[in-house]
């Protein structure tokens, strides 16, 4: 067990996977209990929560769990009470959940955007309305939200309402981290790039290559470092800037991506 987060209380959104193997929030809930946190593990799913809370408890680490919709006022209100009975202060939120939409604005419905906002940003803002005041009042925090390089980059089909969702997560992390920064609050994005985890083998990514061994195929091909990366990639960039290494780091998009974002094709 590392010592690197050592007695943090650190808030996971989407701590589960939407599939068999690693998602980001699964990984990332995992690798800061090794690094010695204390992790409220919440997510909408509860076998997914169930899970990694047996993972982390079977590895030695603690861990509380809860079933929530962070896209829900009164949901995202009664896991963060939840958190603070269970361990009476929170030092680290970090923002994971997301789903992704394939389709421009005349495939998606519009509940189907409006969907997609609320998970992927909204979610962002009720989790900071309710945690940033104990944050505050305990002097700092960090606070890590998930983007991903389709806010910067085509992912090489249109994905619009999730581009644009991931844009806005940027720009949310640079204002908490531009109005925070006084009350000691840290607020920094990561950018994965294309990434194998369970989300990607899910229909309405493999339906855009046709199949999963061609989008692995394809998705490998475009890597620089020659193959996606996976979910500790982005859980290991989310230890550290949730750990004091990172102490003077707030505002950055830090891209995990293996390189792609560096070239043209
Ligand atoms: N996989 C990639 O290639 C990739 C690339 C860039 C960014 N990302 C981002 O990483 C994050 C996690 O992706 P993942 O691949 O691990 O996905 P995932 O679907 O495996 O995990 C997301 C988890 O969020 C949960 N969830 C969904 N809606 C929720 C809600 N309303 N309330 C609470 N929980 C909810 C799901 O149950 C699931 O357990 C997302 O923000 C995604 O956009 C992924």
């Amino acid at each position: 067990m590392g010592e690197r987060l050592k007695d943090k209380v650190v808030f996971v959104t989407g701590a589960g996977s939407i599939g068999p193997g690693w998602g980001n929030g699964k990984a990332a809930a995992v690798q800061f209990a090794r690094e010695g946190a204390k992790v409220f593990a919440s997510d909408i799913n509860a076998d997914a929560v169930a899970e990694v809370a047996d993972i982390i408890r079977g590895e030695g680490g603690t861990v509380e769990s809860i079933v929530c919709d962070a896209a829900n006022s009164a949901s995202v209100e009664a896991a963060v009470n939840a958190c603070m009975d269970a361990f009476g202060r929170i030092d680290v939120l970090h923002n994971n959940v997301g789903i992704i939409d394939p389709g421009g604005p005349e495939d998606l419905t519009e509940a189907q955007w409006d969907r997609l906002m609320n998970i992927n940003v909204k979610s962002m803002y009720l989790t900071c309305r309710f945690i940033l005041p104990i944050m505050a009042e305990q002097g700092g925090g960090s606070i890590i939200n998930i983007s991903s390089i389709a806010s910067t980059h085509s992912l090489g089909y249109s994905c619009i309402s999730y581009s644009a969702s991931k844009g806005a997560v940027n720009a949310f992390t640079r204002d908490i981290a531009l109005n925070y920064g006084r009350k000691g609050i840290r607020c920094n994005s990561i950018l994965p790039g294309l990434m194998n985890t369970p989300l990607i083998h899910m229909g309405n990514v493999t339906d855009v290559y046709g199949s999963t061994e061609e989008m692995v195929r394809q998705r490998d091909a475009l890597i620089p470092l020659g193959k996606m990366g996976d979910a500790f990639d982005v859980a290991h960039a989310a230890v550290f800037l949730a750990s004091d290494e990172a102490k003077h780091i707030t505002g950055i998009e830090l891209v995990v991506d293996g390189g792609i974002t560096l070239k043209v094709k």
